[in-house]
């Protein structure tokens, strides 16, 4: 009974220090690791644009040069006029949601243009996210 109540504590204070060795350990785990990141770096992650379009970067466009690129880079997935294709349906929709035949598509589910330019410029061509110029993205 004595030997098995010395075995219990010494594996206590086994666990004990164990624990308390972890969790020691763990403050100086990640020295030396990371590096505060550079201004430009963190530029390149600070591309949010919310609905007023105060983050917009300069940037401008008519439907024409837009007609081009979207002939370009979007209608190989989109269809040729946004009907859909291997990437979804763009155009129409809106106010179907709460219709028997719902129509999803940006132009139901997003009422902000600054929405639209969030998610192309950060997510499409689906093949080649972030290669569009900003130029581009507005078009
Ligand atoms: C390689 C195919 C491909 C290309 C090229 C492409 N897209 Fe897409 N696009 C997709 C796919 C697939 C989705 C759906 C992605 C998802 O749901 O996550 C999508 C989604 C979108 C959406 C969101 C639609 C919604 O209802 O949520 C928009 C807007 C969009 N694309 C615009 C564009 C524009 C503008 C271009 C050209 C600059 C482009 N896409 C190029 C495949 C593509």
């Amino acid at each position: 009974m004595r030997c098995s109540l010395k075995l219990l504590a010494l594996f206590g204070v086994l666990v004990a220090s164990s624990v308390c060795w972890a969790q020691g350990t763990d403050s100086g785990k990640y020295k030396g690791i990371g590096r505060t990141p550079t201004a430009e770096e963190i530029k390149a992650w600070d591309i949010s644009i919310g609905i007023s379009g105060k983050e917009l970067p300069p940037g401008s466009g008519t439907p024409a040069d837009g007609a081009k690129v979207y002939a370009d880079k979007c209608a190989m997935c989109h269809g040729a006029n946004e009907q859909g294709g291997i990437g979804p349906r763009l155009v129409g929709g809106k106010g179907t949601l709460t219709s028997a035949k719902p129509v999803k598509t940006i132009g139901s589910y997003w009422p902000f243009a600054t929405t639209v330019y969030d998610v192309i410029n950060r997510a499409m061509p689906y093949d080649k996210p972030g290669t569009l110029t900003p130029n581009e993205v507005t078009r």
